[in-house]
């Protein structure tokens, strides 16, 4: 007998499902009734009510069999405990920086960084500051400009990096507004609010160049540093046989620093932390930590989270993981784009993103057409997506409203979650949705704080 294997290309979910979750079905009545309670923002929906949750990718993932023992063994240790060790050296051994100072989330990382280090008439450039970073750079009286390419901006455009930054109108903001000016230099990778889209190692090497020539310090926005490092090793020229942990460190070695929330690559429920090289800047950054986190050997973290972290960073650069991961984010892209719908292209490594303006034409953006296709996603089929448009960035500081440049629906997945028919499911509701477009109708903002409004804003339909 002479049997042939399967082939080897074949992408399925690479792990054993061996602990469930529930989840609890609605009908579109109850969920019409759930969402006019949350004042129709999906982010004030209790999670008990959502079928499928793509809210978002932050803390979300499931955590392997490994996580989890390491988790039982921690070191509780107030100080210099053994899991702090253990996550100091796993963050060293990846990003090669110097100081680690554990955070309980990404943004507290941004806090204590931006706390120390800009000030009021400061401008901080990136390829597109996060929500949570904007704020903090804005809380510190500085400005967050964003300098993405072009392409960047333009949904449909095909492009393999289209997180990079224009690296011209880089220099041309350290002319305009002096390099005393600019504390520091950020690249967020992937660029989340951009549509999850890489940077190339080209452009992480040339704004790295462009910093050290102006005495500018580099920071990396790191949340999805894996993911980033996937898309160079299968776009970028010369990286295809370089294991993602080489590229990761090749990534980190042209940087001064990171801010990172471990609530994505670094594949636990909660933690984060800001690395970097420079002495004196570390010791203003524990002093602070102290201050608005904790001890430094701890920061805003449990022993066990910093055990989680420690794994989980190695396991995000998995290749089987890495592949799977990607495969599956962009087969769901696929299946809308066969549909005729229009994401932004190519499929981002952590969501895909619809381009609702584009969808939904009759919505003026000042009326939130990406906010109105997220609330009929869970009206017809209990979908939670997230905005990523007007709502979140119209709000000006100084109290106007601008449409923002992107009107986008994000359906951000989980990490080790949702199975392939989930994906199908949704996908179908996603569908279901596009066929009925001309039904839908803008929003407007009954109230809202004044900042982060996306958040808890209460919103009413134009119609009712
Ligand atoms: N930077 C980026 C690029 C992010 O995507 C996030 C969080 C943060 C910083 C802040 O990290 O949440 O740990 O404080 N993004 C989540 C999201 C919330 O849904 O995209 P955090």
């Amino acid at each position: 007998m002479e049997l042939k294997g399967f082939k080897t290309d074949t992408i399925i979910e690479p792990f054993r499902i061996r602990s469930v979750e529930p989840i609890r079905f609605t009908t579109m009545e109850q969920r019409k009734a759930l969402l006019s309670e949350a004042g129709y923002n999906p982010f004030l929906l209790k999670a008990k009510d959502v079928v499928i949750d793509l809210l978002t990718d932050s803390g979300t993932g499931a955590m392997s069999a490994k996580q989890w023992a390491g988790m039982i063994s921690s070191d509780e240790s107030y100080a210099g405990s053994e899991s702090f060790y253990r996550f100091e050296s796993a963050v060293q051994d990846i990003t090669g920086f110097k100081h680690v100072i554990p955070t309980h989330q990404g943004r507290a990382a941004e806090n204590i960084l931006f706390t120390t280090i800009a000030k009021k008439g400061d401008v901080i450039p990136s390829n597109t500051h996060f929500d949570t970073t904007r704020a903090h750079v804005e809380h510190n009286g500085a400005e967050a400009l964003d300098l993405v390419i072009d392409e960047g901006r333009q949904p449909l455009t095909i492009h393999p990096f289209k997180g990079n930054m224009n690296v011209e109108k880089l220099e041309g903001t350290i002319k305009r507004v002096g390099q005393d000016n600019i504390p520091v230099i950020m690249l967020t990778l992937t660029n989340n609010s951009g549509g999850g889209q890489p940077v190339s190692m080209e452009n992480v090497k040339a704004v790295s160049k462009i910093a050290r020539s102006h005495d500018i310090p580099f920071f990396i926005d790191a949340c999805r540093f894996a993911e980033n490092s996937w898309f160079i090793k299968t776009r970028e020229e010369g990286y295809e046989d370089k294991k993602p942990i080489e590229i990761a460190h090749e990534i980190f070695s042209y940087a001064d620093g990171c801010t990172m929330s471990a609530k994505k690559d670094g594949m636990a429920n909660i933690g984060g932390f800001l690395a970097l090289n420079n002495d004196k800047l570390a010791q203003d950054c524990r002093s602070l930590t102290i201050l608005t986190e904790g001890f430094p050997t701890y920061g805003g973290m449990a022993g066990y989270d910093m055990e989680a972290v420690a794994t989980g960073l190695y396991e995000a650069l998995d290749e089987g993981y890495l592949k799977y991961r990607i495969r599956s984010t962009a087969y769901l892209g696929d299946k809308l784009i066969d549909a005729g719908i229009s994401i932004v292209q190519p499929t981002g490594g952590h969501a895909v993103y619809i381009d609702a303006k584009e969808m939904l034409p009759q919505i003026d953006p000042l009326e939130y057409p990406a906010w109105s296709l997220t609330n009929a996603l869970y009206l017809i089929g209990g979908v939670r997506a997230v905005e990523i448009g007007s709502v979140m960035f119209g709000l000006q500081p100084d109290g106007s409203e601008k449409p923002a440049s992107m009107e986008l629906v994000r359906l951000a997945i989980p990490r080790r979650v949702y199975t392939q028919s989930h994906i199908d499911y949704l996908a179908e509701v996603v569908i279901h949705a596009y066929n009925q477009r001309n039904e839908l109708k803008g929003y407007k903002i009954i109230s809202s704080p004044a900042v982060l409004r996306h958040f808890s804003a209460k919103l009413q339909p134009l119609d009712q």
